[in-house]
């Protein structure tokens, strides 16, 4: 007897549970000039380009969201002076961005607001063959076992700030989650552990930090940073502030240098001062400077807001809360349900909502196709938030990842490919151990049942108010 083979489903229906599906194929990547001159170039938002970048800069989501509505999932926006960026929101181009060899589209990182800080060179803003060297330079102490060793460190961090909280009197966790992870940068960056003591350089580079990162947020210094976009020096109050931190760096730099011991100390410091480039070179000063402070500027503030985020949406959402306290206090099946929150919590409110490639050749994506040359950004957000892939895609629900994997061109916080980010893993340790430690000993309350708004700092988006909460009761 024979068995009739089960017709295939189409692509693009969701499975069984309908909480994760997929997107309709699109074709994209690179395309010979002949092929591209066929397909139209992709809609433009008609807005004055001055207008586009004033509401990009300050509402992304609403400009977004619009202009897919009006136009679809491939849309071209306006600059000032030259055009602004093609943006897409369909995993079948990410996929393509991905997977394209480095030098068909080279990252967009390299014009980001962070190069006159960090300069042209860090792993962050340096592209082609320096930035592999970089990048394998700095890969090893990020790799899953490496990070594994941190949990212990991390978890000290946490329990010792929940310790300090107030119970019945809101207040902001963004603030309070940026402590947590500015103590576990300095631990795995510098290998500076706790509170250093006073008149150290050690102690000096903290507070130089601290305040770095509490300037940043200062009007002024929202000025100070539009007057060093696409300068490879800073200016104004940002070299300034540079200038203290840059002394104190290179102090706790020369101090590791002379000390005994360092062949022993794991943190990324001691590493990169052993680390030998393929030519059999070590990083000078400067190169050290540049990446260390690059990992403290990319891993503080996002990891902190996004910790935030998840807790701003799920104070709101109080089955899952439920269910995530019931598997933390329980012990039963507490990890699956910690993933799932963290994963939904990163798919919902991405803190990087945007990021970029440059095409060098005309480039398909779906029904239109670009020319060499353009810059093509995945808005992240969009993607997180296609009824397709995420069914009710406004809902937070984490139950969407209750056994299922995230795919690796449909959830995209982290970006991917070669660029992808360097501390993820760090990134998702960090949170892990911070949920639930704040599960098991509080029961929190949103102050103000009204979702935050976004707000866009940099190049991150963030909780308008800082995700306030009250602490209910601790254990
Ligand atoms: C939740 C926290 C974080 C988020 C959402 C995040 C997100 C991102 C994104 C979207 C990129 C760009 C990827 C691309 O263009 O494809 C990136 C790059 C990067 N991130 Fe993160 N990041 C986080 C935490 C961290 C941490 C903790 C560190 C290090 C301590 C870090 C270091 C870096 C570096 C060095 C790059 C540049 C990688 C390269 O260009 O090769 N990030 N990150």
């Amino acid at each position: 007897m024979s068995v009739a083979a089960k017709p295939e489903a189409p692509v693009h229906e969701p499975p069984g549970d309908g909480l994760v599906g997929q997107a309709p194929p699109s074709p994209a990547g690179p395309v010979e000039p002949q092929d591209a001159t066929g397909l139209p170039e992709p809609p433009v938002v008609d807005l004055p380009g001055a207008l586009q970048v004033v509401r990009f800069n300050q509402r992304q989501i609403e400009f977004v969201f619009r202009a897919r509505r009006t136009l679809g999932e491939v849309f071209r926006t306006r600059g000032v002076v030259p055009d602004g960026p093609v943006i897409t929101s369909h995993p079948d181009h990410t996929r393509s961005l991905f997977t394209a060899k480095p030098e068909q589209a080279p990252s967009l990182t390299g014009e980001s607001p962070l190069r006159p800080i960090v300069g042209p060179n860090s792993v962050l803003t340096a592209i082609g063959p320096r930035h592999m060297r970089q990048r394998k330079l700095l890969l090893p102490p990020f790799h899953g076992e490496a990070v594994e060793r941190y949990a212990e460190m991390i978890a000290g961090a946490a329990e010792r700030e929940i310790d300090r909280w107030p119970t019945g009197t809101p207040f902001a966790l963004a603030p309070r989650m940026q402590a947590i992870t500015l103590d576990v940068i300095m631990a795995g960056v510098f290998g500076i552990e706790g509170r250093p003591a006073r008149g150290t350089p050690e102690r000096a580079l903290r507070t130089a930090i601290r305040y770095l990162l509490a300037v940043s947020t200062w009007p002024l210094a929202q000025l100070s940073e539009l007057m060093n976009l696409g300068r490879d020096e800073p200016v104004g109050l940002t070299r300034a502030a540079l200038s203290i931190l840059d002394g104190r760096t290179y102090a706790v730099i020369k101090k590791r240098r002379s000390e005994a011991g360092v062949d022993e100390r794991r943190d990324i410091l001691s590493l990169l001062l052993r680390a030998h480039t393929e030519e059999g070179e070590l990083l000078t000063d400067r190169e050290l400077r540049d990446e260390l402070l690059t990992l403290v500027l990319a891993g503080h503030e996002t990891t902190a807001n996004s910790l935030a985020w998840t807790w701003e949406r799920l104070i709101r959402t109080p089955a899952a809360y439920e269910r995530l306290r019931d598997a933390v206090r329980s012990g039963s099946q507490a990890d699956e349900q910690i993933e799932a929150v963290i994963t939904e919590g990163m798919r919902s409110r991405p803190v990087i909502p945007i990021i970029g490639r440059r095409v060098t050749g005309p480039w398909r994506l779906g029904r239109y196709a670009v020319p060499a040359g353009t810059p093509v950004a995945m808005s992240i957000l969009l993607l997180h938030h296609r009824e397709d892939l995420y069914p009710q895609p406004f809902a937070f629900r984490p139950e969407r990842w209750l056994d299922r994997k995230p795919g690796t061109y449909e959830w995209i916080p982290f970006g991917g490919g070669i660029r992808r980010c360097l501390g993820a893993a760090l990134a998702m340790a960090e949170q892990r151990v911070v949920l639930e430690a704040m599960t098991r000993r509080l029961d929190l309350e949103a102050e103000d049942p009204a979702p935050e708004r976004a707000i866009h700092r940099n190049v991150t988006m963030i909780p308008s108010r800082g995700a306030r909460v009250i602490v209910r009761s601790r254990r």
